[in-house]
């Protein structure tokens, strides 16, 4: 990531969050527990709205640009949280590490869905939770999706390899998850291309 883009990230979104995210954020997140792991934490969106009950943290980022911003966000914080660099390819917990996992806006920009999916599934314990919150292929409407694949080559260079016509959902299944609970929503004051979301949680058998 760009490093005017990591600092220009939290205004740039800032519409996005007031239309409807934030809130998602927000109902995904307090019902968790115990000890969590977030990957590509970004520049903490999520950090505020962890419960008391999140008893450990961990926020995974790898882009040095984001990490610093994250980190700056983490000093402000009444968490107590553990930062570390790695990316979701390679997370240097041994298995059954996690009560659950969270990943938002992120399975969009990872090199390699699958052995993310892969990684995350290892770390959580059998009955873990899965959280995530993305945004996929357009699958509803062709006239979008169409656009999505035009415009996906250059929206990768210009925004940190995030693509827009990833399967997330199938490939969250193809890893052996079970959906608990899944939504299908537009994200309000977001731009047609990265509209189309699913959010929700996926149990680890
Ligand atoms: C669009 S930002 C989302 C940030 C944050 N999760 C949020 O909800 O606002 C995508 C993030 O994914 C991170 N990322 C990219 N590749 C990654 C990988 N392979 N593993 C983990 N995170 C990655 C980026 O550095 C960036 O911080």
């Amino acid at each position: 990531m760009l490093k005017v883009a990591a600092r220009l990230y939290d205004r740039i979104m800032s519409g996005v969050e007031e239309g409807g995210l934030a809130e998602w954020r927000r109902s995904l997140l307090d019902p968790l527990s115990g000890r969590v792991l977030e990957i590509g934490a970004g520049t903490g969106a999520n950090l505020d709205r962890y419960p008391e009950q999140v008893t450990e943290l961990v926020l995974a980022e790898p882009d040095r640009h984001m990490r610093s911003q994250l980190l700056r966000r983490v000093a402000g914080s009444e968490h107590t949280v553990e930062v570390i660099g790695s990316a979701g390819e390679d997370i240097p917990f041994p298995e059954a590490s996690f009560d659950a996992v969270v990943a938002t806006l992120v399975l969009c920009s990872v090199a390699d869905q699958g052995a993310v999916l892969r990684e995350i599934r290892r770390v959580l314990r059998p009955g873990g939770v899965f959280v995530f919150l993305e945004h996929v292929a357009c699958v509803n409407d062709p006239d979008t999706l169409r656009w999505q694949r035009r415009i996906e080559p250059l929206w990768r260079l210009v925004s940190g390899n995030c693509h827009l016509t990833r399967s997330t959902e199938v490939a969250i299944t193809a890893t052996g998850f079970v959906f608990d609970s899944i939504e299908h929503e537009g994200m309000s004051r977001a731009p047609a291309i990265v509209r189309s979301t699913i959010r929700g949680t996926a149990i680890r058998q």
